[in-house]
């Protein structure tokens, strides 16, 4: 009996090459294994692909709730924002699709899991490491490891008569449920601006002439309800993707450091995620004290570079997670959203357990903030700086 490799697969033509190499060059049986974490894809048609490359077996799993609750939500609550813009999509999908796929293995009682991906991108770290965290399995991965190119792909493809939508693909595209990844054609050039053709949820022509309001409730850090709607978490993505995408909101065009080095222009269209984000760093600015917010900015910055870099199973990550759970618990509350023909604005916001205190705040009257013991607060707060700054003087004569 052959043994059987299980591949990470999307019905591409990197991964559908990636089938035919281990049934030839390895003489493995091949389970493929499609994970479904809202990317759109006509599941139904990848499996009959599948089939027709000989698969012994395809697996179609609706990872959806998973990937927002385990995922999603726990980006929402460290505001995961890889170099201060990047919203990590494709990064938080992949260490679930890797554990999917190992999962399957073991049932399959598998020799060798596979993917697809190649050796410039961070999408390899990310299965790697994960999939090496719960299974001493080999993993092959024969575009890297062979170091191939699109031309070697399609040359191999046609000989294996692996049939390739050949309508010229303008760029690669990667998306789920928390956002759309757009790389490559003439993205490449770092200082031409990306054509409109490039968005397909963010409206980038004939916007609304009215302002439209979002409103997001939040309960410890999660949101629960949009417009005065409970949500279940997949539609609550869905809705705020669909609301914000129609008023321009949610696009992001940066240069990104990869983890093995290379600098990309990267383009994301991402609704949702800027629209939460937002939402809730501010709410927790509203609950949270100086002192908590100084430090879990400094945390928030590290979960994002740790789920980028592919160590979703590092142990400094859920560390992380339970610092970052343990400030979640006060962070309920509304905050209302502002959305202007692609701009967007928090214009309020509210909680039960708000720190925000009118009656300190206020210029009015009514105050009970007592100025008078400011001078002494302020003489003690610059105190080292002022005796600093008059050495430093004497010095300098
Ligand atoms: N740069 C992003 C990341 O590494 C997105 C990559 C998306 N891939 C693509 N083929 N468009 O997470």
């Amino acid at each position: 009996m052959k043994g059987k490799a299980v591949l990470a697969f999307s019905g591409g033509l990197d991964t559908s090459v990636v089938v035919k190499y281990l049934q030839e060059k390895h003489n493995l049986d091949v389970v493929t294994v499609t994970v479904d974490v809202g990317q759109g894809d006509d599941q139904k048609k990848i499996a009959a692909k599948a089939k027709k490359l000989g698969v012994i077996k395809h697996y179609n799993l609706d990872a959806r709730d998973e990937f927002v609750k385990n995922f999603i939500f726990p980006a929402i609550k460290a505001n995961a924002l890889y170099q201060k813009k990047y919203s990590l999509a494709t990064a938080l999908a992949r260490p679930l699709i890797a554990q999917k796929v190992v999962d399957i293995a073991k049932k399959e009682n598998a020799k060798a899991l596979a993917h697809g991906c190649t050796g410039k991108g961070n999408d390899q770290v990310r299965f790697d490491v994960t999939m090496r965290s719960s299974s001493n399995l080999p993993i092959i991965a024969p575009i890297r490891d062979l170091n191939l190119t699109r031309d070697v792909e399609l040359k191999f493809a046609k000989k294996h008569g692996i049939k390739i939508d050949t309508t010229a693909k303008k760029f690669s595209i990667d998306q789920n449920l928390w956002g759309r990844a757009i790389e490559g054609g003439t993205l490449e050039d770092a200082y031409k601006e990306p054509p409109d053709d490039a968005f397909i949820w963010v409206k980038t022509k004939n916007l609304p002439d009215k302002a439209q309001y979002l409103e997001v409730k939040f309960k410890e850090g999660v949101p629960v309800a949009a417009d005065g709607k409970n949500l279940s978490p997949i539609d609550l993505i869905e809705y705020i993707n669909k609301k914000a995408g129609s008023c321009g909101i949610g696009i992001v065009d940066h240069i990104e450091d990869r983890v093995v080095g290379i600098k990309s222009r990267e383009v994301y269209e991402t609704p949702a995620a800027t629209c939460l984000i937002e939402a809730h760093s501010d709410l927790e600015k509203m609950v949270l004290t100086k002192h908590e917010l100084k430090f879990k900015s400094v945390v928030d910055s590290e979960w994002a570079w740790l789920v980028y870099s592919g160590l979703w199973e590092d142990p400094l990550k859920s560390d992380l997670d339970m610092f970052i759970n343990a400030t979640q618990k006060r962070v309920s509350g509304t905050v209302k959203l502002k959305m202007f023909k692609g701009s967007l604005r928090v214009v309020g916001r509210r909680s039960d357990y708000s720190l925000y205190s009118h009656d300190l705040a206020t210029y009015g009257s009514g105050s009970v903030f007592d100025q008078t013991l400011a001078k002494g607060f302020v003489e003690f707060w610059g105190m080292q700086s002022t005796e600093a700054n008059k050495l430093q003087k004497r010095g300098e004569k």
